[in-house]
């Protein structure tokens, strides 16, 4: 703001001046789809998959997929090209075109929270894959001997517990800082010299040793043949066979439905943020289209294929459930490790596959962080190093209550009310906003506009009528079944209730802040708009 200019070209501060674009097509899908692929994709998944119903599974989930996963892409992206053009990258400006009223930049703030909050203990989990790719290439797991402890090694370096692996959380911490400073290092050299660049890279690098590690996994044959039923045909079975009975399980669909939601990193406001890059004349059709394929290829076909499979080749069937019941941390961080132990050349396939998770969740954390680094730059005239040092050192700093109430159930707290409720109720409101408010015809031409390929009409109705439905029918249910469990914190010990309060009281200050921000932001504007001066 310190140049002066007046007359008829002075820059109008309310229009794009000198945002970033994508530098090509090819980039933005693999920046989109680096996006979207991530730990949910190569853990998550196959947890879910075999908890719930296995090969039936994918029936709810291919449902979910094009009544929510498909339309709710389309409509981010239209959003966020949008947006964009207005020079706004963030839900906060989206919100405010779409709909006419005083509230709508409020609303918007979700769409930073969210990102922002999730970011926080995102972060943390993806600084553990490389913590676990350095033990591999340096051996350090090798010695553990059982599951049990293995379970315990992970829990020493979480600082859960101290033995003689990890007497505190130096280790973690380290391997946090490491990656809060790549995250940073990434983000200060903007979208294309930073986000694509890595993305075009970093997506081929995952497919190459995801495909690697699908080619070892499938010609393990029978590992130990004392147990001649511990074979790859079997976990196969096991992940794949259907059981259609699961489906008439309520807990199925949603599970379904949660994962879509989370593969594809619809309803948090980062999608948006990544369109807005886009210029107004780029298709989204076919690039959103590209983006979901080549998450879904990755999360079915690589995902799907390795860490359950080789679970059961391993462990058996019985132990494998016992496995995917506790979760998705229990599978990759101790299951996987001793299977390496016991695998030729395991020390290397190790390092590649929690490498493999590095890079896949480095990419989402870089998508979480980019909202609030947009909403500083765009806003507030920050520049981009100044605003990569915001977001970094931020993180770093409220990464310390993950860090040391972790046994406390904070993660799990915030994982709740940000990353399963939040992102629901924030794709109710835009969908609502966009179909109904901004209205469907207008919306529908938004989405077409530029597009390569006609999109079938089936969409216009789904978009309008069916996914808005559908996903109020689960807000309700989630709210009624979960909601009101977590909210009174049933089945939490009273020794950790001091701790989710604090997480709760950390989320609202977070969010509080963020619409202070949004209302300065806006005042800002009306000043600059006026040339009010300060
Ligand atoms: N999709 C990511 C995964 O599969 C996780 C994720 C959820 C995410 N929401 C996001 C990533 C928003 C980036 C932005 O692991």
């Amino acid at each position: 703001m310190t140049k002066k200019t007046s007359g008829p070209e002075a820059p109008n501060l309310l229009k794009p001046k000198g945002r970033e674009r994508w530098a090509t097509r090819m980039g933005v899908v693999l920046a989109m789809a680096a996006n979207a692929i991530g730990i949910g994709n190569f853990l998550r998944f196959p947890v879910q998959c075999a908890q719930n119903g296995g090969g039936a599974f994918m029936i709810p989930y291919f449902i979910a997929f094009l009544l929510i996963g498909i339309p709710l892409m389309w409509i981010e992206w239209g959003i966020g090209r949008f947006g964009g053009k207005y020079g706004h990258g963030t839900t906060p400006g989206m919100f405010h075109y779409l709909w006419n009223h005083p509230l709508a930049k409020y609303v918007g703030a979700i769409g930073i929270f969210l990102p922002f909050g999730i970011l926080i203990y995102y972060n943390y989990i993806v600084s553990w894959t490389l913590a676990y790719s350095a033990f591999s290439l340096t051996g350090k797991y090798f010695t553990v001997p059982s599951h049990g402890e293995m379970v315990n090694f992970l829990a020493a370096y979480q600082g859960k517990t101290q033995n003689i692996y990890f007497q505190d959380t130096t280790t973690a911490c380290i391997f946090l800082f490491i990656t809060i400073v790549l995250l940073t290092w990434v983000l200060s050299r903007g979208v294309v010299k930073g986000i694509e660049a890595l993305s075009t890279w970093g997506v081929p690098v995952t497919f190459a040793i995801g495909a690697l590690l699908v080619w070892r996994v499938l010609t393990l044959g029978t590992p130990d043949p004392a147990y001649p039923e511990r074979n790859i045909l079997n976990g196969l079975g096991f992940m794949w066979n259907p059981n259609f009975a699961a489906l008439k399980n309520s807990k199925v669909w949603l599970a379904a439905t949660g994962q879509i939601f989370f593969t594809l990193s619809v309803g948090f406001g980062c999608i948006q943020t990544y369109a807005s890059y886009l210029s107004e004349k780029d298709d989204v059709v076919v690039s959103g289209l590209a983006t979901v394929s080549t998450n879904e290829f990755s999360e079915v076909l690589i995902g799907g294929f390795i860490a359950i499979p080789v679970t059961v080749a391993y462990f058996g069937l019985v132990e494998t459930q016992q496995i995917a019941q506790n979760g998705a941390f229990d599978l990759g961080f101790c299951a996987m490790p001793l299977i390496f132990q016991r695998l030729a050349g395991g020390q290397i396939l190790g390092t590649l596959w929690f490498f493999l998770l590095f890079i896949a969740g480095l990419l989402s954390s870089i998508a979480l962080a980019q909202p609030v680094m947009a909403f500083l730059q765009d806003e507030f005239k920050l520049n981009r190093k100044h605003a990569a040092f915001a977001v970094g050192g931020l993180c770093l700093f409220l990464s310390v209550p993950v860090v040391v109430f972790l046994k406390h159930g904070f993660l799990d707290e915030m994982d709740f009310w940000l990353g399963t409720l939040g992102v629901v109720l924030f794709a109710v409101i835009e969908i609502i906003l966009f179909m109904w408010v901004f209205g469907a015809r207008n919306a529908w031409k938004e989405i077409r506009k530029g597009a390569d390929m006609k999109v079938p009409r089936f969409f216009f109705f789904t978009m309008r009528y069916v996914t808005p439905v559908y996903l109020i029918v689960l807000l309700g249910f989630w709210f009624s079944q979960d909601g009101i469990q977590v909210l009174l914190m049933k089945g939490v010990a009273a020794q950790h209730y001091p701790y989710v309060w604090f997480a709760r009281f950390l989320m609202t200050a977070l969010l509080v802040a963020l619409l202070l921000l949004v209302h300065m932001a806006w005042q800002r504007k009306h000043r600059i708009q006026h040339r009010i001066p300060a």
